[in-house]
């Protein structure tokens, strides 16, 4: 299967938004609100078009990334450029074939061009590890609530990048979602029933 990695069209946001659905659905709790975060990534300050990246096998999108901008505020109140990685999605049938890590290569090589320090994700270290990512304790980074676990990771984007930064970690406030306006959203997507989440967020973090 021959696979492209292109930046998204805006005619295909709402299929990028509908496959982030799919790929989240029921996966860290009832339902998901990921779509939701893409979709409020979008219309964000912090959005990036080069880092809004889809995959296609022929002429079908089956994967989605977006990367967008975030922060490190340090102890002296400086603020540091960084990137926050994701949401990014595979479609069910079509995962475990090298999409996703497509999909992040892709990310990491416009990030490594964009003059921004690092990349900052939450997310399954068995997976990231193999990009580069490590824990963000081994360069002081912690969350905005002054936590590290291991799925909370950084990539330097340059040799020493983040030798000078440490401080916590902030998102674009689209991370946060109400249920609300996530109600109101859910409208637009054909009807998935909710279940039991498959992986305990709570574990994953080691909590
Ligand atoms: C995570 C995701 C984007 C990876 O894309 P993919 O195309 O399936 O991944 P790849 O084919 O590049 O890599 C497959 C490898 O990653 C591992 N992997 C995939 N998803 C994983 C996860 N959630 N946790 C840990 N490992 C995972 C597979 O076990 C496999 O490992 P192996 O190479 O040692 O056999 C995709 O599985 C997905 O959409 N998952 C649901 C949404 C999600 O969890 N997104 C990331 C949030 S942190």
């Amino acid at each position: 299967m021959e696979i492209s990695i292109q930046q998204t069209k805006a005619k295909d946001f709402r299929t990028t938004e509908n496959i982030t659905r799919e790929a989240f659905w029921n996966l860290f709790k009832p339902g998901c609100d990921e779509h939701l975060v893409l979709h409020n990534l979008r219309k964000s300050k912090s959005y990036l078009p080069e880092l809004d990246l889809v995959a296609k096998a022929e002429n079908s999108i089956i994967g989605h990334a977006i990367t967008t901008k975030a922060r490190v505020t340090d102890k002296y109140n400086n603020e540091h450029k960084v990137l926050c990685v994701g949401p990014i999605s595979v479609l069910p049938e079509f995962q475990n074939q090298g999409i996703g890590a497509k999909l992040l290569n892709e990310s990491i090589a416009v990030a490594k061009e964009s003059g921004f320090a690092a990349m900052i994700l939450f997310g399954h270290p068995d997976y990231y590890h193999r990009f580069g990512f490590v824990n963000a304790q081994k360069y002081g980074i912690t969350t905005k609530e002054g936590m590290n676990f291991d799925p909370f990771m950084a990539l330097e984007l340059y040799p020493n990048a983040l030798s000078a930064v440490s401080g916590s970690f902030y998102e674009d406030k689209a991370f946060e979602t109400n249920e609300e306006e996530l109600d109101a959203f859910e409208k637009l997507f054909p009807k998935k029933e909710k279940g039991k989440p498959k992986i305990d967020i709570q574990n994953l973090a080691g909590k």
